[in-house]
C-alpha cells in the first residue's frame, strides 16, 4: 500500500484525478470502477474539467459502480445512479450504456445475480476508486463477522445511516439496505485508489495504518492485500 499524503482536499482530488486521467489517456478503452459519497466529487470535477479542456475522451470508457441504495428510484437525487449521472456521466462524452450501477429495486435477488454476471463479463478494471466509511466500511461492506466476496444485499449499520443522513431530509429517509459489490469484485482492479478526507475519517485511517491484521470487523484492513493500492489522505484525515 502506497500512502500519499496531501495538504488538503483539493490536492487529494488532484492526485486521484491524475491517476485516473493517466489511465484513460494510456488506454482510451479503459475500464473504471467508480464510487459515490462526497469524497470523490473533487476527482470527478477535475475529470470533467480535463474533458472540457479537450484532454480526456470518455467515448470508449466503460464503468462499474460499487453500490446502490435499495428502494430508491434512479431519478431520486439520493440514488447513486443519479449521483454518477450528475457528477460525471452527464458532463462528459461517455456512452451511458457503458456505465453500470447496481439496480436495487424490485426483485433484489435477480439484481444481485445480474450484477455478478455483469462484473464477471466486465472483467478486471484498470482502476477502482473507493471512499471509506468512518467505521471502516468499503463500498457498503459493513464491519461484520463475515464479509462477502461477491455482490449481495447488505444491511446498513446505524453508524452509516447516521453518517449518510446528512444527504437526506431526515435519518428516517435513509435506506436501511443496499446492494454492494463484495470484496473480491471490489478489488478486481489493476490499481486501487482509496480516498480519505477530513476529520471524520481520521480514526479509520489511524486504525488502518496501525493495524497488523486483516479483520472482517474492519473491512478497510483488506485494502492492504491489494498489490497496487494508493491510499490518498489529506492532513485532517491523517493527523486528526
Ligand atoms: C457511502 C458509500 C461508500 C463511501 C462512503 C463515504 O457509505 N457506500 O462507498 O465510501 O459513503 O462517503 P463520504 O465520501 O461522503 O464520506
Amino acid at each position: 500500500m502506497k500512502l500519499v499524503l496531501c495538504k488538503n482536499y483539493e490536492e487529494l482530488s488532484k492526485k486521484a484525478s491524475d491517476i485516473v486521467a493517466t489511465i484513460i489517456r494510456d488506454n482510451p478503452n479503459a475500464k473504471l470502477g467508480l464510487a459515490t459519497g462526497s469524497t470523490p466529487i473533487g476527482l470527478y470535477q477535475n475529470l470533467v474539467k480535463e474533458y472540457n479542456d479537450g484532454k480526456l475522451d470518455f467515448k470508449n470508457v466503460k464503468t462499474v459502480n460499487l453500490d446502490e441504495y435499495v428502494g430508491i428510484d434512479a431519478k431520486n437525487t439520493q440514488s447513486y445512479r443519479y449521483f454518477m449521472d450528475f457528477n460525471l456521466f452527464d458532463r462528459v462524452n461517455i456512452d451511458k450504456n457503458n456505465t453500470n450501477v447496481p439496480f436495487a429495486q424490485g426483485n433484489l435477488e435477480e439484481s444481485v445475480k445480474d450484477y455478478d454476471k455483469l462484473l464477471e463479463d466486465f472483467g478486471q478494471r484498470d482502476v477502482q476508486v473507493m471512499g471509506i466509511g468512518a467505521n471502516g466500511h468499503i463500498a457498503f461492506n459493513e464491519p461484520d463477522t463475515k464479509l462477502n466476496m461477491h455482490t449481495s444485499i447488505v444491511d446498513l449499520t446505524e453508524e452509516t445511516i447516521i453518517a449518510n443522513s446528512r444527504f437526506f431530509d431526515s435519518k428516517e429517509d435513509v435506506p436501511k439496505k443496499a446492494i454492494s459489490m463484495g470484496l473480491a469484485d471490489a478489488f478486481n482492479c489493476k490499481t486501487l485508489v482509496v480516498l480519505a478526507s477530513g476529520l471524520s475519517k481520521h480514526d479509520a485511517v489511524e486504525k488502518l495504518l496501525n493495524t497488523t491484521k486483516i479483520d472482517t470487523q474492519f473491512p478497510l484492513s483488506f485494502i492492504t492485500l491489494h498489490p497496487n493500492c494508493y491510499l490518498i489522505v489529506d492532513e485532517e484525515a491523517y493527523k486528526g
